[in-house]
């Protein structure tokens, strides 16, 4: 089965900006599959927004397990059908104030885990539904830290090399699809969420309308870009 409104999915998406992006999705008509790696936070979540009217539907996926990201590419596909926009939210930040040389690798290792993996086998298992209908935008929030000058100052060094390798994967996976499918990658700048704290400039309902921009972007829009404040910029 097909429905007719367009869905989206975002992951990491029971607090913070991804919490936040469902909202706006589903408040702009689209029907949301918010996802959670924890079932009750995530469920808790989703109710708040349906309780408000708005089409959003629980599914729960952690993005460290590639089965059970294959199980929900499988509940979407079966029970939806379509996905139009997909948005890789969810990540961590486990390394401020912490040397690369001198951490626990383990560290690195659950960095990589959710940032970049996670990312990877997200798109691996989501793009085939949106290449059968040849159509798709995939966002993956990436960070400043991201960039390559980023690398040239200390401090979340296992941080900013997984936003770097998800900048190129986006790139990569970009090169590679087929169809009207666009995917880029999105610094949401510094936000007040749980991750960023509460001294950050930029609320997480400002980031979301910030991403969503790249997200609505038309045919005429690039294959690929890194994208910050509605803007493309280098990457
Ligand atoms: N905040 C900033 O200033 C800032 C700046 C640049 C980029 N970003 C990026 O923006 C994105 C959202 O960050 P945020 O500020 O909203 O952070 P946040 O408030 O810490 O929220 C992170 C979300 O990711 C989820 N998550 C973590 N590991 C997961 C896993 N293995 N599977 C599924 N979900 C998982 C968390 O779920 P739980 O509740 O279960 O932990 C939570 O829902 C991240 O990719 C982050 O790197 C943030």
């Amino acid at each position: 089965m097909m429905q007719d409104k367009q869905t989206a999915l975002v992951t990491g998406a029971n607090r913070g900006i991804g919490y936040e992006l469902v909202k706006q999705l589903a408040s702009m008509g689209f029907q949301v599959i918010m996802t959670s790696r924890d079932s009750k936070k995530g469920s808790e979540a989703a109710q708040k927004l349906t309780e408000s009217g708005l089409d959003v539907l629980f599914v729960v996926m952690d993005v460290t397990d590639p089965e059970s990201i294959r199980r929900a590419a499988m509940t979407v596909t079966n029970n939806v059908g379509r996905l139009d926009v997909l948005i890789s939210n969810a990540g961590v930040y486990l390394d401020e104030n912490v040397k690369l040389l001198h951490m626990d690798p383990a560290i690195l290792e659950r960095t990589m885990s959710t940032n970049f993996f996670g990312v990877y086998h997200v798109m691996h298992s989501f793009i085939p539904l949106m290449e059968k209908q040849k159509y798709g935008r995939i966002i993956n929030v990436s960070s400043e830290y991201g960039a390559m000058n980023a690398l040239s100052y200390e401090g979340a060094g296992a941080y900013k090399i997984s936003k770097l390798a998800m900048n190129a994967l986006t790139r990569m996976a970009a090169a590679e699809v087929r169809g009207e499918i666009k995917i880029y990658a999105v610094d949401p700048g510094w936000v007040s969420s749980d991750m960023g704290g509460p001294s950050a400039p930029r609320t997480p309902e400002r980031a979301a309308e910030l991403i969503l921009q790249s997200a609505m972007i038309g045919s005429e829009g690039p294959r690929s870009g890194f994208y910050r404040d509605g803007k493309a910029i280098d990457w």
